[in-house]
């Protein structure tokens, strides 16, 4: 009997959820829970930390889980961390569905860094307008830069108080097109964009945009997970379930 427990929070994990429901295998989608409206899914849904590798690996066993898809976003490190040493101590094969990091392409100016410490240093000193797409977490190591103009896109409109002087908070969900992104660079006369090396078409647009308007992208690398098997489709995927040893 297969039962898959399928960490979500990205397009990949929606786009598996429904196939799974298609083909009404017995599923549990989870939820970080970091907004507050996450988008519906088709599957018994979960929302929530599961208290640490202890707290999933109790999960894994009394939900008699025999297969787990981490799906979750490239950078939520601590929870791929935590999926590979709980399946490790649970016996439960698993599996990352991943979509490949963007590469730089012609007429790309990006500057690399490992990490978001190192995108505030790479921002420069005197007052610019920055785009900071990186979602709501890790602000605060901005404020590091005050001087700088920061544009937010976020899903939920901010409970507290930035941690930034100057900001506008734009409240928008992707998937997000080249021209929406060109228009909002402009509208506000950005000169430098912070971007995660997330991957995937719906958040490129900003890419494109910079690239169009000749900006400067920071762009932050992935953050290092365990080693683990890594699926690139939903095909590869489904086709892993059949057969985890593969
Ligand atoms: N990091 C990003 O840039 C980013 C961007 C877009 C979307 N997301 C999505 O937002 C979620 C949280 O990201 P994060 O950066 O906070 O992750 P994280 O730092 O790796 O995870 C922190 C903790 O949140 C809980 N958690 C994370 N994903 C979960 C899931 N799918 N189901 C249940 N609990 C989960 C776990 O708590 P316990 O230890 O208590 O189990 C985990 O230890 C992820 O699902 C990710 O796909 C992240």
């Amino acid at each position: 009997m297969t039962r898959i427990l399928l960490l979500g929070g990205t397009t990949e994990a929606s786009t598996l959820a429904s196939t799974l429901a298609k083909d009404g295998m017995d599923a549990v989608f989870s939820y970080a829970g970091r907004t507050a409206k996450p988008v519906s899914q088709p599957l018994p849904t979960r929302v929530g930390g599961f208290g640490g590798v202890d707290g999933l690996t109790a999960y894994l066993q009394a939900e008699n889980i025999t297969h787990v898809v981490d799906a979750t976003h490239p950078f939520a490190a601590q929870m791929s961390t935590n999926a590979v040493q709980a399946c490790e101590a649970a016996g439960v094969p698993l599996c990352a569905f991943e979509r490949p990091a963007w590469q730089a392409g012609e007429g790309d100016t990006w500057v690399r860094t490992d990490s978001v410490d190192g995108a505030v240093g790479a921002l420069p000193d005197t007052p610019a307008r920055v785009f900071l797409a990186i979602g709501k977490q890790n602000l605060t190591q901005f404020a590091a830069k005050p001087q700088h103009h920061y544009l937010l896109r976020l899903v939920d409109a901010p409970e507290a108080p930035l941690p930034l002087p100057h900001t506008t908070v734009e409240i928008a969900r992707g998937p997000f097109d080249a021209a929406g992104d060109t228009a909002l660079m402009r509208r506000h006369g950005i000169t430098h964009v912070v971007a995660k090396n997330a991957g995937g078409a719906g958040a490129a647009a900003k890419l494109t945009a910079a690239r169009d308007l000749a900006l400067p992208v920071i762009m932050i690398g992935r953050p290092q997970v365990p080693a683990r098997p890594v699926k690139g489709s939903v095909a590869e995927v489904m086709a892993w379930l059949s057969h985890p040893a593969d």
